[in-house]
């Protein structure tokens, strides 16, 4: 078994770079720590480095849902969301950037976004209560332009789709809107109201990565390697063009259409015990076992 791959600031700062990532643009990123290697600094140097190359000029925003799978609790009324404390489910580097002190969070119940930048405060103050609706501070990113890195991570994990299901008025969706609690910045409680879009019950499940083989086909996306991980960035415009394409030809196309899902043609796609990966090398993610380090 080869050692895993060891990446500090300056290396993952370059393969960044190699791949695209434009200084001053908005940039949402979908990620996978433990794809990387071994990372000097942790999930903290990752949010440096992109934050490096996007300069001050640049806006991050990074998933930080708080799905029920993450808090089981969330689903009794009397739940609170806070967007200082909720942690993120999804990954330490959407933690590390939430936790920032100039860092600002959507208010949702599950699908809230952080983001850090000039753009960051207005993204998030959407005043919908919806996360995928028109108004919606991911739809609102897109509209501005945003680029999408996957970091180590399959086009399973691209929400955007969903907020492209929404504006193409699926049917295999039903909105509706669920009551929680919110802590405010004061500590005081109020009522939190989060419209969601859920899934039918017929619903199939979603293939993404069929999206992404053909967003990929047509020379879409910049597809490198940060570290050991898989990365793949492309403008959210080049990819709501296609979707719009891909769902006039066929208004299921989003939808899961064999068992197993479209297998990505690029790299090697493992499941860890949290969630699915795309590497290079499947012996150089990270490991704690320090025989090998
Ligand atoms: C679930 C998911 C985050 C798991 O990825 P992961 O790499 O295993 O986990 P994280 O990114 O949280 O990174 C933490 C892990 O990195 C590893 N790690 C710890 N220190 C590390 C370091 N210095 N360098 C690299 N990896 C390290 C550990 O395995 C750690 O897991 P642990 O906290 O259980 O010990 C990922 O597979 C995923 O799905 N990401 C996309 C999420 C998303 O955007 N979804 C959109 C909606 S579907």
């Amino acid at each position: 078994m080869a050692p895993p791959y060891k990446v500090n600031k300056e290396k993952l700062t370059k393969d960044l770079s190699d791949l695209g990532i434009q200084k001053g643009s908005i940039l949402m990123v979908h990620s996978s720590l433990s794809s990387i290697g071994i990372v000097e600094g942790g999930a903290n140097t990752v949010v440096d480095s992109l934050l490096s190359l996007l300069g001050k000029d640049g806006t991050l925003i990074v998933p930080t849902f708080t799905y029920p799978a993450d808090y089981p609790d969330s689903k009794n009324p009397d739940w609170i969301f806070d967007p200082v404390r909720t942690h993120s489910g999804m990954g330490s580097i959407t933690n590390a950037a939430r936790k920032r002190p100039d860092a600002f969070r959507s208010i949702h119940l599950w699908h809230s976004v952080a983001a850090i930048g000039p753009l960051a405060k207005t993204i998030v103050n959407s005043g919908t209560t919806s996360a995928w609706d028109s108004e919606s501070p991911m739809s609102s990113a897109f509209r501005n332009g945003a680029w999408i890195l996957m970091l180590g991570v399959p086009y399973l994990n691209l929400t955007a789709i969903h907020v492209w299901e929404v504006e193409l008025k699926v049917d295999y969706r039903q909105d509706y809107d669920v009551y929680r609690r919110l802590r405010q910045e004061d500590g005081s409680i109020v009522q939190l109201v989060s419209t969601v879009h859920d899934r039918k019950d017929d619903h199939p499940g979603s293939d993404f990565n069929r999206f992404g083989e053909r967003l990929e086909s047509i020379g879409k996306v910049q597809l490198g390697v940060v570290g050991n991980a898989v990365a793949r960035l492309f403008k959210a415009e080049d990819a709501y063009n296609l979707a719009k394409t891909m769902y006039f030809e066929d208004q299921r196309c989003f939808l899961k259409q064999t068992d197993p899902v479209t297998e990505l043609k690029y790299g090697k796609t493992i499941q860890n015990k949290k969630g699915i990966q795309c590497v290079i090398d499947t012996d150089k993610i990270y490991t704690t076992d320090k025989t090998l380090s």
